[in-house]
């Protein structure tokens, strides 16, 4: 029998985990705007077997992030047995299982994506975990593509598998693998998937307004949205899809409150991995916040050989005040 994961799919919003992105001090920053529910980035089951303590910092959280969920990618049942254990000692609200990363590093190994093209393996991962957090009542999630490419979109046989093997949640990101990232993701299969399973379905790809977040729901009747690069340099687009959800009233983000937090990631990234490396890591981050700003392109040229803090938020600071 399936959890109840009200907490988690009852019309919420989900921040989707993007690797090399949503790490902590980012998902700290999403929640405070008004995410549900964050996911680490995918960390790798082998990598948490071998290398037990570098993989361990993918799934650091703090509890403002609850529910907070840890996702792994991996091809091995066996290894995912192994790893569940030590993905559990962070005591994360759910686990989420990537079936629909397209890299090629990771499909070559038949993790993420190429998972949809051995279904039996994908059965037994899921059923090996499942064993795991069933008496600990953690909820499952797996998150997955609509297939591997156009002649085999085996969404909806693969979607009621993973809810027999004992998901409790599933995820569409409604692209084949083989389309990468391009065309747009068909929403009205994620419509068909929520007809067959009786599992809550979550709805992710190319959300990036309020607008968008009404039709998907609308069309496909997902219970939740997931956002991935939507957010990206625009976190506090969550601030408004959350009043919309809870039928609040939906008040514009100032330009001063868009400065309030990207100084206060500045600041959470500072506090978790120090300054140096705060910097460097934060220029992706600021290249996102200024993009399509009138004159952003000079700025960012500053930004990224600036080491001093002060000088790299006046830089900010003017652009954003001079729009
Ligand atoms: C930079 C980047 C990193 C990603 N990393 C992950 C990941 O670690 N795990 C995962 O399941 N999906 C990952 N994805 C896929 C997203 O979670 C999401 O499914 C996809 O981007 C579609 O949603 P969107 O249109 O809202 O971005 C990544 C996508 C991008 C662009």
């Amino acid at each position: 029998m399936s959890l109840n994961t009200d907490k988690l799919t009852n019309n919420k919003v989900w921040l989707a985990p993007l690797a090399g992105i949503t790490d902590k001090p980012y998902r700290t920053i999403c929640k405070e705007c008004g995410a549900d529910v964050v996911v680490s980035e995918m960390i790798s089951v082998d990598g948490l077997i071998y290398n037990t303590d570098h993989s361990l910092e993918y799934a650091n959280f703090d509890d403002s992030q609850r529910p907070f969920g840890i996702q792994l990618f991996g091809s091995d049942p066996q290894i995912f047995k192994k790893a569940i254990k030590i993905a559990l000692t962070k005591e994360p609200d759910f686990i989420d299982i990537n079936m629909g990363c397209p890299v090629k590093k990771v499909v070559k190994r038949g993790a993420g994506s190429a998972l949809m093209t051995t279904p039996d393996i994908a059965v037994r991962i899921v059923s090996e975990i499942k064993n795991v957090l069933s008496p600990l009542n953690i909820p499952l999630s797996v998150k997955f593509r609509s297939g591997w490419d156009m002649f085999s979109t085996n969404f909806l046989e693969f979607g009621t598998k993973m809810q027999t093997a004992g998901a409790d949640i599933i995820c569409l990101h409604p692209r084949t693998r083989s389309q990468m990232f391009a065309g747009k993701s068909k929403w009205d299969l994620i419509t068909k998937l929520k007809n067959e399973v009786s599992i809550p379905v979550i709805g992710n790809g190319d959300i990036t307004s309020i607008e968008d977040v009404r039709s998907m729901k609308k069309i496909s009747g997902c219970d939740s949205v997931m956002i991935g690069r939507g957010i990206m340099g625009n976190p506090w687009l969550f601030t408004l899809i959350h009043e919309f959800l809870q039928n609040k009233k939906i008040i514009q983000v100032s330009t001063e409150e868009k400065l309030r937090i990207i100084k206060r990631h500045l600041e959470l990234m500072i506090n978790e991995k120090g300054e140096k490396k705060a910097v460097m890591e934060m220029r992706t981050h600021f290249s996102h916040y200024t993009k399509g700003l009138r004159g952003s392109a000079r700025i960012r040229e500053s930004i990224n050989r600036a080491y001093d803090i002060d000088r790299i938020i006046l830089l900010i600071e003017n652009l954003f005040r001079s729009q």
